[in-house]
């Protein structure tokens, strides 16, 4: 039987990249897409050889049509791991004017449109695969938590990941019929580079607002639920929150 092969979206960087570490090491081939070389450039010599970068954007069919050719060239696509997402803040009207349709267009474009359309092309290849313990692929997508406790400012951020949300349902149970599971995972506050931007003190207030443990969480640990979900084969159709009780508050 040919290697199995998992195609991960934002697999450069934070969620991604420490989900691409933890597969390897189980004995699955990344294939990691994302928008930058020198990030891509700079996984691959960590993860070695057995990675394989991608350059490209989620919500650009080409794109992700070319990542899934390569990973299928790479051995069996058995598993997906959509990370790649953009944050964003601007409040409806605000002091900086009124929030930009574009904007809130560009996130929805990357988080849910990006997020599904990877769904789909790489559903499409994993419906031929041979099922192994009855199941041929699992798909595993990314919200946040702002998709249920939206802050002031994330109208689009959560708005984008609501959309995950809410397709994760129909799309397991579309693609139930050809043994494919399809999970959400909704985190809270996880330590990666796109939380970094923030200053320390915000950060360490931040961390104190989790109830339990009073902290951030760490990209391995996403990285364990994401491993259990694809062997797990009851949880389906489902989004778990990954966030240390923490319920955000309105800003
Ligand atoms: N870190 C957190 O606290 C947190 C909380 C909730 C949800 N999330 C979600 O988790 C996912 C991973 O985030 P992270 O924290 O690892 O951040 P990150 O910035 O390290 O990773 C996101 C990656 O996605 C890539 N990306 C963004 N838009 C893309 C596109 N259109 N096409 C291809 N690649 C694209 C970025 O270049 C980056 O490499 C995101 O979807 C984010 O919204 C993160």
């Amino acid at each position: 039987m040919s290697r199995p092969v998992a195609l991960i979206t934002g697999g450069t960087s934070g969620l991604g990249l420490a989900t691409a570490e933890r597969l390897l090491a189980d004995g699955t081939r990344p294939v990691l897409l994302g928008r930058s070389r020198a990030r891509g450039e700079q996984a691959v010599a960590r993860l070695g050889s057995a990675a394989v970068f991608v350059p490209g954007d989620v919500a650009v069919e080409q794109d992700v049509a070319h990542a899934v050719e390569v990973a299928a060239g790479c051995g069996t696509l058995r598993a997906v791991v959509n990370c790649a997402g953009r944050a964003h803040a601007a409040r409806v009207v605000g002091r900086s004017g009124l929030h930009s349709l574009k904007e809130f267009a560009d996130v929805v474009e990357s988080n849910l449109v990006g997020t599904f359309n990877v769904v789909r092309l790489a559903a499409e290849l994993m419906a031929r695969n041979e099922p192994v313990a009855g199941e041929r692929g699992v798909i595993v997508n990314t919200a946040s938590i702002a998709a249920f406790d939206g802050q002031t400012g994330q109208a689009a951020y959560a708005a984008s990941k609501a959309g995950v949300v809410g397709m994760t349902l129909p799309l397991a149970r579309d693609l139930g019929a050809v043994l494919i599971r399809v999970v959400t995972v909704a985190p809270g506050l996880f330590d990666t580079p796109a939380a970094e931007v923030l200053p320390e003190a915000k950060r360490a207030a931040l961390a104190q607002s989790v109830p339990h443990p009073r902290r951030w969480g760490r990209a391995e640990e996403f990285a364990e639920l994401v491993v259990h979900i694809l062997g797990n084969p009851m949880i389906n159709g489902e989004t778990i929150r990954l966030d240390g009780g923490l319920r955000l508050p309105a800003s």
